[in-house]
């Protein structure tokens, strides 16, 4: 038997109520089993995963799957699998803390934060490659990015078992690879994406943002002013996908501290370069910030 840790998220300051117990569970057969008990009653089930250093971003999927599902369970696991480069694992920001507190505000009551080793044991050989679309555009720039997504979630929702699952159009191409293994692999899983959630000024929302030093942070939002851009392009009767990318490559070339590292065109529903069937079009840019990547979209109907 495993066990159900229950804590009490701590409060951010005395003058805020205490929240509402969030149980954790750090075993596989521990969320299981949570899980299985849940829909043996009746209920159903909403998963959120994430890396943790969770934003208002992450609480919007929390709080959209509270108000969908019975019984939320988040997911906290930095997957090392999907990390192309060894010093943005090593940087990547932690705070099950602060964590808790978002989750049990959002209103989810079960957290699964296991250990690398928990999550995939000595050995594991197996790997998810959701062919061509896990190839192009990020996964170009990030090789074996989106087979360590894919792996992770596959594995995630064979631990959660049928349930409805969360994830944010900030991570436009993820989506679209969870949907397609969910599809190809038969997976008992409805995946439902959000809209990005982004700061006033403009910047999505990102763990990662929490690495940007202030000069940095207030370059960032030259990326979305960039895809604004090109939206604008579109909306004024633009079609030709290469001009349209040009012209957010120009705006992003004009933001001084930003290195601009790709811009793409696409079909949203097929992420293949837009043609005569094209009836939403999305324009995907990622640029790097001193050491951090920052990637976001925009789409349109045509
Ligand atoms: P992470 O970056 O923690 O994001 C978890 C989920 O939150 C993803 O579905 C992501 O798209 C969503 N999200 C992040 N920022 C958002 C924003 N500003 N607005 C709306 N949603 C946002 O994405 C991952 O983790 C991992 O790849 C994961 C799917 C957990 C697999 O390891």
């Amino acid at each position: 038997m495993v066990a159900l840790r229950v804590v009490s998220a701590r409060r951010a300051s005395r003058s805020e109520p205490v929240r509402p117990h969030v149980g954790i569970v750090t075993e596989k057969a521990a969320l299981r089993g949570a899980l299985d008990q849940a829909r043996a009653a009746g209920r159903t089930v909403g998963l959120v995963p994430t890396m943790g250093a969770l934003h208002d971003g992450h609480a919007a999927l929390i709080r959209r799957a509270a108000a969908e599902c019975d019984l939320v369970a988040v997911t906290v696991f930095v997957n090392p699998l999907q990390f192309d480069r060894p010093d943005d694992l090593a940087a990547y920001p932690k705070d099950l803390d602060g964590d808790l507190a978002v989750v049990a505000a959002a209103g989810a009551r079960l957290v699964f934060a296991p250990t690398s080793t928990e999550m995939y044991g000595v050995g594991a050989q197996a790997r998810v490659h959701v062919a061509g679309l896990a190839d192009r555009l990020e996964g170009a720039a990030r090789p074996g990015h989106f087979d360590g997504v894919a792996t992770v979630c596959t594995k995630l929702f064979g631990i959660a078992g049928p349930c409805l699952a969360y994830f944010g159009e900030k991570d436009f191409q993820q989506v679209a690879v969870v949907r397609r293994l969910v599809h190809d692999l038969d997976l008992p899983v409805e995946v439902v994406a959000c809209p990005t959630v982004r700061d006033g000024d403009g910047l999505a929302l990102s763990s990662r943002n929490a690495l940007l030093t202030p000069q940095e942070r207030a370059a960032a939002p030259g990326l979305h002013r960039a895809l604004r851009l090109g939206v604008a392009q579109v909306a004024a009767g633009e079609r030709d996908p290469a001009v349209i990318a040009a012209a957010v490559a120009a705006a992003l070339a004009t933001e001084p501290a930003l290195r601009p590292d790709r811009v793409d065109v696409v079909d949203a529903d097929t992420l293949e370069a837009p043609g005569g069937h094209t009836v939403r079009m999305r324009i995907l840019a990622a640029a790097s910030l001193g050491r951090v990547r920052l990637i976001d979209n925009l789409g349109i109907d045509l």
